[in-house]
């Protein structure tokens, strides 16, 4: 129970005192009657307290956050001999193959690139978006 819950609980429990004279002259039939009528329905939320629901991802993330989340350790210096980001010098070569095998070692790993860059949630999409920010304007 969070803090609104609890002061809307004091504030009922207030009110229920509140009404003991009330009470007094009504039946305990009456009574309950009445309380029942007046109940809240359901779960009552004070604005800005409404559960949280957890965030359901919002479909693709695009490739420079892909590239800034698992790509950038090694292909931002060159580790291991990775093709730097940018670097036409770099990717030339590696373009050259064809896209689709370029796609291929990234998604599967190729030598010391790790299989989708040890992204293990990323999408195929998201590693070719991840690609096609590297390389850019080449
Ligand atoms: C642990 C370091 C490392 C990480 C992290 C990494 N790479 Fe690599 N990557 C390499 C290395 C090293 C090579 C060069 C492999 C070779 O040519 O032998 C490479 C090569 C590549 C190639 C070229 C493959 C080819 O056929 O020439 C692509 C495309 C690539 N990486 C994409 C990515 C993407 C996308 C990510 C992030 C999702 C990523 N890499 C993360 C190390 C890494």
């Amino acid at each position: 129970m969070d803090m609104s819950r609890k002061i809307l609980t004091a504030l009922v429990a207030v009110a229920t005192f509140s009404s003991a004279s009330f009470a007094a002259s009504v039946s305990q039939e009456e009574y309950d009657a009445i309380a029942e009528r007046i109940k809240p329905v359901g779960d009552v939320y004070l604005a800005g307290s409404e559960p949280i629901v957890a965030a359901v991802p919002s479909g693709p993330r695009d490739g420079a956050t892909i590239y800034g989340t698992f790509c950038t350790a090694c292909h931002a210096t060159g580790v291991s001999g990775a093709p730097i980001s940018g670097s036409a010098d770099d990717w030339s070569p590696r373009i050259a193959q064809g896209r689709d095998i370029l796609n291929n070692h990234a998604i599967n790993g190729f030598n010391a690139m790790p299989a989708k860059g040890a992204c293990m949630d990323c999408s195929d999409d998201e590693i070719i978006a991840a690609i096609d920010h590297m390389i850019e304007g080449l």
